[in-house]
């Protein structure tokens, strides 16, 4: 057993390493500079790392509906679901803390407060595939509503009603 993860706001000494976090699975993200997480930031509900004590293991970031957030896939849940969902734009956990339980902890904390607006929502690349990732939704019970993209770059639009 490792030490307790815990979710605590991003603060600036994390910033590098959260930047390099995103740098490393960019393919499977969004590219993200620090203008762009300082954005970020400012919108969301929650930009977390996951703070192992004297670790970062990962970060996560979600939003609350109804945000001025410029995300295409967040607008269209906010048609689908007005105010009703959370959505969780972004995580990642670093390649060497992965398969231990950690996103489900993570996801175990947001899934418990998303339940007061009914679910939680979110996208996967389907094309290319982010086959951990679906993996690890569909395992979590989160289903496909729709699909977005052009060729080459498909995401699925999933949600899990809670
Ligand atoms: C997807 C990701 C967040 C999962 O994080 P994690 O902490 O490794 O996941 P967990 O250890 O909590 O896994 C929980 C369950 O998910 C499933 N899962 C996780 N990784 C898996 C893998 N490589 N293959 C198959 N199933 C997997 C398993 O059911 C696992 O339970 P088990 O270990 O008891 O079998 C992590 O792989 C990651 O950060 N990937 C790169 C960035 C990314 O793809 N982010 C998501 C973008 S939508």
């Amino acid at each position: 057993m490792g030490p307790q993860p815990r979710l605590r706001p991003i603060a600036d000494d994390d910033i590098l390493t959260v930047l390099d976090l995103n740098d490393r699975d960019v393919e499977l993200l969004a590219p993200l500079d620090a203008g762009r997480l300082d954005q970020l930031r400012g919108w969301a509900d929650r930009a977390d790392v996951i703070d192992l004590g004297e670790q970062i293991a990962g970060f996560v970031v979600t939003f609350a509906a109804g945000t001025a957030y410029d995300s295409p896939n967040y607008r269209w849940f906010g048609e689908r679901f007005g105010d009703d969902f959370a959505y969780l734009d972004r995580i990642v956990i670093g390649a060497e803390f992965r398969r231990r339980g950690l996103a489900r902890f993570v996801y175990d904390t947001i899934e418990a407060e998303a339940a007061q607006v009914g679910r939680l929502a979110l996208e996967v690349n389907v094309e290319p595939p982010n086959e951990v990732s679906l993996a690890f939704h569909r395992g979590r019970g989160y289903v496909d509503l729709d699909s977005r993209g052009e060729p080459g770059h498909v995401v699925t639009l999933m949600a899990k009603e809670l």
